[in-house]
């Protein structure tokens, strides 16, 4: 009887790990490549290495239009260039491809597309992930933009963010003001830079920054979900159990930080996601925007207060200035987003000297990630970027 038992767990186990070995149930999309992806919807990328001041190296996607001049993606936290292109032909990337204009996508260091460094290796040792996403935005968006404007020859171009996405923005932007004649007109999906507004769980998790910080730095934990790691092999394992997996990973455990919204991402979409998502980041990219949570102030990264004197010459980090920050922007926001809140965008347009344009979705549970992976993004917000892009 035992060994019937055994034989039979030992066969399960068996085809589970075959079907997994095989792939056979992974929706094809899950397993291709950013550029994979872009000649199965019909355009030809090009990929670019983008060397950063302080020498991280950043693959930057280039599909070629002729029309309607450059546009820069950039992804957030745990993301990639990929999240805009994996909803294929109704991604905003084959979407403005399709439209005619010259479309680059972004990674910021760390992530699976930026895990490369002229001196330094990311796998030896905590150097390499000595950054947040101020680092993302003050050096890697900085090289970014400059990339593209050497290779195209403009004089300025258009930006779109999501999420971490923004944030790097408004840090750019206030940091080196000089980037506000480089870019002339930037679209926040779902924008971040004040997250005074949390609610339980996040914030009570946000409160709890410096015990994590510990305990992450106590186990020489720098990287973190990198691509193929016990941890992250084991979300998507998981995570992709079929109906069980979307049930439990989307629709209960995401929707607490992203918002309550099964509707627009589908189980079967929801595998292909995870093909592409979570990546890489740092520690303290977390933690900094835990830090921000507390604070309740769009701040740089807190050291503590010893090597903040040294760094910034007072104990406690700077505010971002984003009195600085004067190019034309349009924030697109929802109310169903528990992450990029509506009281806390409310801050943000305060701060913003400027007069933006805003604009809140429509659809009562349009969630954090449906600004990159809903099913109906064609409907409810393509309306909103194409008549931005226009009058930028
Ligand atoms: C994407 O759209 C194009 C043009 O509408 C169509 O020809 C193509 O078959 C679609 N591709 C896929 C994989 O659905
Ligand atoms: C998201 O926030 C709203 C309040 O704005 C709350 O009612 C809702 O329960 C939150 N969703 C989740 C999944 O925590
Ligand atoms: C902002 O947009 C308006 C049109 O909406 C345009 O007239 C103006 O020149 C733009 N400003 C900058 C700084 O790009």
């Amino acid at each position: 009887m035992n060994t019937l038992l055994t034989a039979v767990i030992w066969l399960t186990v068996l085809s589970v790990s075959f079907s997994i070995l095989l792939d056979e149930s992974r929706p094809e999309d899950a397993t291709l490549s950013f550029t994979e992806l872009g000649m199965k919807y019909g355009h030809s990328v090009e990929e670019h290495d983008v060397v950063t001041e302080d020498g991280y190296i950043l693959t930057l996607f280039h599909i070629h239009g002729e029309t309607k001049g450059p546009v820069l993606v950039m992804h957030g936290i745990f993301d990639s260039a990929d999240t805009f292109i994996i909803r294929g032909n109704l991604s905003l990337i084959i979407t403005l491809a399709n439209k005619g204009y010259d479309v680059w996508s972004g990674n910021t260091r760390g992530n699976k597309y930026g895990r490369r460094h002229k001196h330094l290796d990311p796998d030896a040792g905590p150097k390499f992930w000595d950054f947040s996403f101020h680092e993302a935005g003050y050096y890697d968006l900085a090289a970014l933009v400059d990339f593209i404007l050497e290779f195209t020859g403009e004089q300025s171009i258009r930006t779109i963010g999501h999420s971490q996405g923004t944030t790097i923005h408004f840090i750019l932007l206030s940091t080196r003001p000089e980037y506000n004649e480089k870019i002339k007109g930037f679209i926040a999906l779902a924008p971040v830079a004040f997250l005074s507004n949390l609610i339980p769980p996040l914030s009570t998790l946000t409160k709890a920054w410096p015990a994590i910080n510990k305990f992450l730095k106590a186990t020489g934990t720098e990287e973190l979900l990198r691509d193929h790691s016990a941890a992250n092999d084991l979300i998507e394992s998981l995570c992709s159990q079929g109906l069980i997996g979307y049930e439990v990973c989307y629709v209960l455990l995401s929707s607490t930080a992203f918002g309550f919204d099964p509707e627009r991402i589908e189980p079967h979409f929801w595998e292909v996601i995870l093909g592409h998502f979570p990546t890489s980041t740092s520690r303290r990219t977390l933690i900094h925007f835990a830090q921000i949570a507390v604070s309740k102030r769009f701040t740089q990264y807190d050291y503590g207060s010893v090597i903040n004197f040294r760094k910034y010459k007072s104990l406690t980090p700077p505010n971002y200035n984003l009195e600085k920050v004067t190019i034309n922007i349009s924030l697109i926001a929802s109310g169903n987003d528990n992450l990029s809140r509506l009281k806390d965008v409310d801050i943000l347009r305060t701060m913003l000297p400027k007069e933006l344009k805003y604009h809140v979705m429509e659809p009562m549970l349009w969630n954090h990630v449906d600004f990159t992976w809903a099913k109906d993004m064609d409907i409810y917000l393509y309306p909103y970027i194409l008549s931005s892009l226009q009058e930028f």
